[in-house]
């Protein structure tokens, strides 16, 4: 399963690196808000920062903030040509739908965003989105079942082999990326502070500490 890590934050993005376990990179307007950027400029030569880290793996979603059909294709051809491994992230809209198609006509790559439903998910699919990013935390949230979604849309995806990569988004705590890699999804994207949570166990910090007294208390 690839971990993509949801966050605009280089630092963070560097430490998954360093972590060995960054295969991609996704963003949304919120996460950019996050970092102090004063124009646009700025931003895009962020997202090539971003690029440039992630060297030969997967890609950077960046995220679209039109709504309009004419603006998006605008404002997605622009991010596209920032850099190769730059996904244009599309909100789940009738117009956004309108410009994946038009994108996969384009062979411009793309993330639909704000996936809620499996009847979204299959729209995303037909049209031609590359990922589509269903927000399992916000669904989970509202008491409804996120996970349930992510199996939902795998067996749609499965029973008419399309080729849309299911990015498991909005990820909030470990088990959700264990269920995640039971269904056999392509990818999660996950706050780092997330990945960190699989690492632990109490047994290990208990074993380690055991190992290491032992061991100080016959050899000097
Ligand atoms: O990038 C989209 C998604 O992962 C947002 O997560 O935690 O804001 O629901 P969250």
């Amino acid at each position: 399963m690839k971990f993509f890590i949801d966050t605009a934050n280089l630092k963070e993005i560097n430490e998954a690196k360093l972590l060995g376990i960054l295969d991609g990179v996704t963003t949304n307007p919120s996460l950019i808000s996050k970092e102090s950027f004063s124009s646009k400029k700025e931003i895009e030569n962020h997202y090539i920062s971003i690029c440039n880290i992630l060297q030969n793996k997967e890609n950077v979603s960046a995220e679209i903030i039109s709504t309009n059909y004419e603006e998006m294709i605008k404002e997605g051809e622009k991010l596209s040509l920032l850099h190769p491994r730059i996904v244009v992230k599309v909100p789940m809209t009738c117009d956004g739908i309108k410009a994946i198609k038009y994108f996969s006509y384009k062979k411009i790559k793309t993330n639909c965003t704000l996936i809620f439903s499996s009847s979204q998910a299959l729209f995303a699919a037909k049209v031609g989105a590359n990922y589509v990013s269903p927000f399992i935390g916000r669904i989970d949230d509202i008491s409804y079942d996120g996970l349930n979604l992510i199996k939902e849309i795998k067996k749609i995806y499965d029973n008419y082999n399309f080729k849309t990569k299911i990015l498991a988004a909005s990820i909030r705590h470990p088990l959700h990326i264990i269920e995640c890699s039971k269904i056999g999804i392509y990818a999660i994207t996950s706050p780092i502070k997330v990945i960190y949570s699989l690492l632990n166990h109490p047994l290990t910090n208990i074993g380690l500490e055991k190992f290491l007294i032992d061991y100080k208390n016959k050899i000097n």
